[in-house]
């Protein structure tokens, strides 16, 4: 059997990471057990280009150099999806392979499955079924886009299993495997544990960016001096928040008026968001506050380790609402829908929707603080996923 595989961007990293080592741990014992041998290709479509946004994950994450990379790189959406769907054809037509896995909701993940389909290709889809329902949300065509197409839809939980059930998708082709990316951050929680919180701020802060932020002067010195000081970390990076000057010069505002006030706040910047506050006249305020710690994009093992000790957690990401779910950091979710519902308070999680309002995100951070940290692991978020994942495609009737 041959599989290629596909990624595009960050979030993509940590989900193939796994994938890829269960496969190889099949090759190995379908030797003895006469199980069909997986030939496989991973590709990379190059939509996130920047070493510290794909590079270094490989390297983090012992993910091997792609075997073909498209080198989409930057574009509107249509740019994207079209000159991927351009060059994975190719790759297609010449490596003609069995199945095309696909993960998460980016562009890649459309881009891909559509291409795939048409060539008759199988398609297997991990992380099937999340719907955030705000179809203003990219990432939520391209989640219903590349379902309706998938031939095999392996859900993180059953709530994604219940929506496909929902929009009509035939039963034999849904597994529920559990969460992938807890895989990777099971294998790697302790190399993670192991890092020190103030290297983390020293190697990755942009200093040459921040004219008034001295580093002897900031209060990171201290937080990392007695190690247990209290700190946020922020993420923001979705169109919705970062792409409309009086959507993000509020949050800023919050963040350096009232958030910075209290404790440190380690923002490690998405390209995107600098670019906006930059084209926004908001750069000189980000870097004039002293308790901001402005950080380039960190990697994998440096996110969790931050995210292990951290107060609270405010971000717009999908990834890591889970992760502090399993983490149990009181994570403020900027935004007014999520597509990863079991990670919310409601059904037992960490994660609590506040919008871009600020006096929401205010009422809720207090609650925040005052919450402790409450670790929580939904079903089959074990480590053990992308074995399953394998399985299910070994075992595809057909
Ligand atoms: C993409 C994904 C989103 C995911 C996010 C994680 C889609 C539709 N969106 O959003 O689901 O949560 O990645 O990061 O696929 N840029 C760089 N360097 C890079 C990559 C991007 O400077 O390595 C710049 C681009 O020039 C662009 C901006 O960042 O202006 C946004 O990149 P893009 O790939 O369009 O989408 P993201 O916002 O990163």
């Amino acid at each position: 059997m041959k599989i290629i595989s596909v990624v595009g961007a960050r979030p993509n990293f940590m989900k193939i990471a796994p994938f890829i080592r269960a496969i190889e741990q099949h090759n190995q014992t379908c030797a003895n057990e006469e199980k069909s041998y997986i030939e496989h290709l991973l590709v990379h479509t190059g939509q996130h280009y920047d070493v510290r946004m794909s590079e270094s994950f490989f390297q983090a994450l012992g993910i091997p150099a792609p075997d073909i990379n498209l080198e989409i790189g930057s574009g509107s959406h249509a740019e994207q999806v079209g000159n991927t769907m351009i060059t994975f054809e190719k790759v297609l037509t010449q490596e003609k392979p069995d199945w095309i896995v696909v993960v998460g909701d980016v562009n890649a993940t459309l881009a891909c499955s559509v291409t795939a389909k048409k060539l008759s290709i199988k398609v297997c889809h991990i992380e099937a079924g999340l719907r955030s329902g705000d179809e203003t949300m990219p990432e939520e065509i391209n989640r219903l886009v590349t379902d309706r197409l998938s031939d095999l839809l392996l859900t993180p939980d059953k709530l994604s299993m219940e929506n496909l059930r929902k929009e009509g998708v035939p039963e034999e082709k849904i597994r529920f495997v559990g969460n992938i990316m807890i895989d990777t951050l099971e294998r790697n929680r302790s190399q993670s544990a192991a890092l020190d919180i103030n290297r983390i701020i020293q190697s990755n802060r942009l200093t040459d960016a921040l004219p008034h932020n001295d580093k002897e002067e900031t209060p990171a010195t201290s937080l990392l001096e007695s190690g247990s000081n209290p700190y946020a970390i922020l993420t923001m990076h979705r169109p919705s928040n970062v792409d409309k000057k009086e959507i993000l010069a509020p949050i800023l505002n919050f963040l350096t008026e009232e958030v910075a006030a209290d404790m440190p706040v380690i923002w490690p910047i998405h390209p995107r968001t600098q670019k906006m506050l930059q084209q926004f006249d908001l750069w000189d305020k980000a870097t004039a506050c002293k308790n901001l710690i402005l950080l380039h994009p960190i990697g994998y093992h440096e996110m969790l380790r931050l995210n292990m000790s951290a107060t609270i957690m405010l971000t717009d990401s999908g990834g890591l609402q889970e992760e502090c779910c399993v983490l149990g950091t009181p994570c403020l979710t900027l935004r007014w829908n999520t597509e990863r519902p079991v990670t919310l308070k409601e059904h037992g999680g960490a994660s609590v929707l506040v919008g871009n309002n600020i006096n929401r995100i205010r009422e809720e951070y207090q609650t925040a603080l005052r919450a402790g940290r409450i670790p929580q692991r939904p079903e089959l978020w074990d480590g053990n996923t992308a074995n399953r994942c394998v399985e299910a495609i070994v075992n595809y009737p057909g």
